[in-house]
């Protein structure tokens, strides 16, 4: 399990020494293609081979549905591992032990053990209140009730917990007279989230009366639980508070189960609630996901898109409905991908998935998927829906809103498609549409090009003219060694161009490390405002190999760049000049700048 952080530099150097085409080749035979290796990709069906390997830049990539990345993402994709998992398995094969960073936050010895020991209280837990239903005929007839099938209840280990103050206390706590099964402290009943302590010391059972969902994370280990209510008191629902084994932003009901019982996973459908899920399943739609009465997170749909290319999104027809699904729009738009799917899906008013996969059975349930608006469909209607784009100002704040949305969507060929799309729809030219996300992105380290972009294109001479800074960071990439054939790295930033910070934090990098492969900074900036570029920027084959070339190209980059750093520091004197006026040595230097331009 997861304990103290993994010391960067490891993570580092694993990517150096491990062989992207070893790891992969080992699960999805490649087969050489020119400087590359190739197959048919492993993420999505196709039968002409778009998957390609890179040994040089320790990178895979593929043409049809866009999955990259490095040899752990690999391993997170392939084996449906989480980054530490896939650090560990890496290391494993490389017959290295992972180190922990001791001190912060990094969990003791004694720490490990007490989570260890809270999954086994949890599941221990689970098999009691499973136990526990089986006692109890209001509980199982609240469930017959319910139509639920026995077999399903046993799918989802459902269970019951005893009305009462302190049966479940009673049956774990090691100093209780009573306690038949293993001994836990009263620190990891509280911990586990299953028993409550309050501020006169007193301990009682969280769930008392309700009819209990155990959830599970990937591996399948119990970390938490949702427990109903038999009746119609409030609250409806309580579930397990945050704790060292519980993320309710992380977790989705149903997962494991999902991947358990389906064969081939190529969609998940994400409901609201428990009982939606178990009933989609009974229906054998088993690939029914919940939230655990929270938004839909970006952590959610990533998790999501590395098991399946497809996500439907299931919301209730009325207000709140609407409103949920438009926060998971707005979360789904920095994850998406090309390759990737998303759809929302609105039933009837007053209905949730549970009731209408009863009222119409699986087939006519899953022939609506069909009337599902794409991402970008339901996006462009719900504009539509709050601004009236016939007035010049409802126009205007039309396109506000698209923009604060688009700007917080990766380079991806969905973008563009959005973007066209809009542009016909409400008549704007597709540059305005663009510059106007572009300048709503304000001062931050994205990349712009004024080039379309197409993903994944070649770097052809017309592009390299016009982005200095972006192709550098691809010839970079590529060759690592270029860069000591830098001596100033201080005119990059001054140049101001988009895409200099990423550059000059780049060089920095590998300055400092000049082995580490550029796949390694990909996993260290995971998650910051660095990854969508270096991804796109991973891409790039330049059209030489040739070392000499390269290096020509690298400094043609440079200069231009500086030529834009010198323009910059001539405005900032000319506007001294105008202001406060020049020193000597300014009004000198001045004099050389323009010497120079010319
Ligand atoms: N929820 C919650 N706390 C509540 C109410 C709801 O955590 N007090 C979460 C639960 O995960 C629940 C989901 O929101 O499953 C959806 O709520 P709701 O639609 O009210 O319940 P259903 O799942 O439809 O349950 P039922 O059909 O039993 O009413
Ligand atoms: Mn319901």
């Amino acid at each position: 399990m997861a304990s103290g952080r993994i010391p960067r530099e490891f993570i580092d150097d694993l990517l150096t020494r491990a062989d992207v085409v070893d790891v992969i080749n080992a699960r999805v035979p490649l087969k050489k293609k020119g400087r590359e290796y190739g197959a048919c990709c492993p993420f999505h069906n196709e039968k002409t081979p778009s998957f390609t390997v890179s040994p040089s830049k320790q990178f895979y990539h593929c043409f049809g549905c866009g999955v990259h990345g490095s040899a752990i993402t690999f391993l997170m994709e392939y084996e449906h591992l989480d980054f530490v998992e896939a650090i560990e398995s890496l290391a494993d094969s490389m017959g290295v032990i992972v180190p922990r960073e001791q001190g912060g936050k990094a969990p003791s010895p004694e720490q490990r053990q007490r989570s260890k020991d809270l999954y086994s209280l949890l599941e221990d837990a689970n098999n009691y209140y499973q136990l526990q239903l089986k006692n109890t005929p209001q509980a199982v007839d609240y469930l017959k009730d319910r139509k639920l099938s026995g077999e399903v209840c046993k799918r989802y280990n459902i269970g019951y917990s005893l009305s009462g103050w302190d049966h479940t206390l009673k049956q774990f706590a090691n100093n209780s007279p009573t306690n038949t099964s293993q001994n836990y402290s009263e620190r990891q009943l509280i911990d586990s989230g299953l028993v409550i302590k309050k501020d006169d010391g007193k301990m009682y059972d969280r769930y008392r009366d309700r009819i209990m969902f155990p959830i599970r994370n990937r591996k399948g280990q119990v970390i938490g639980f949702g427990g109903r209510v038999l009746g119609d008191e409030l609250p409806k629902y309580i579930n397990s508070p945050e704790t060292t084994v519980f993320h309710k932003g992380r977790e989705l009901y149903g997962l494991y189960e999902a991947r358990k019982n389906t064969q081939k996973l190529d969609r998940i459908i994400v409901v609201e609630g428990y009982m939606d899920v178990i009933a989609l399943s009974q229906f054998d739609i088993s690939y029914a996901v919940a939230t655990l009465g929270t938004a839909t997170t970006q952590d959610h749909i990533k998790q999501l898109f590395r098991a399946v290319p497809e996500i439907i999104f299931c919301f209730d027809g009325d207000r709140a409905g609407r409103e949920a699904a438009w926060r998971a729009l707005e979360n789904a738009m920095p994850v998406m991908q090309d390759g990737k799917e998303i759809r929302f899906l609105f039933l009837p008013d007053g209905e949730d998935p549970d009731t209408q996969v009863r009222k119409i059975g699986k087939d006519a349930f899953e022939a609506n998927y069909k009337n599902a608006s794409s991402l970008n469909a339901y996006f462009i209607e719900n504009l539509h829906e709050r601004f009236n784009i016939t007035s010049d100002e409802g126009k205007a704040r039309f396109i506000e809103e698209a923009a604060k949305i688009l700007q917080l969507m990766p380079d991806t060929l969905v973008k563009d498609q959005l973007i066209s799309r809009l542009a016909k729809q409400t008549n704007i030219e597709e540059n305005i549409l663009r510059k106007r996300q572009l300048s709503s992105q304000g001062n931050k380290n994205n990349f712009t090009s004024t080039a379309p972009n197409t993903g994944f294109s070649r770097i052809s001479n017309r592009e390299v003219r016009q982005t200095p800074v972006r192709y550098a960071i691809s010839l970079l990439l590529n060759e690592p060694s270029l860069i000591q054939t830098i001596n100033n790295i201080e005119e990059i930033a001054l140049s101001k161009l988009p895409g200099s910070d990423l550059l000059t934090t780049l060089i920095e990098a590998l300055q400092e490390n000049p082995n580490i492969k550029p796949v390694a900074l990909l996993e260290r900036w995971k998650n910051t405002e660095f990854e969508a570029p270096l991804t796109q920027l991973m891409k790039w084959q330049p059209e030489s190999e040739d070392f000499e070339i390269l290096k020509s190209e690298f400094q043609g980059c440079l200069k231009q760049i500086r030529k834009r750093a010198d323009e910059t520091k001539i405005e900032h004197l000319l506007h001294l000049e105008r202001t406060i006026g020049l020193s000597e040595p300014q009004g000198q230097a001045l004099l050389l700048l323009l010497k120079n331009k010319n």
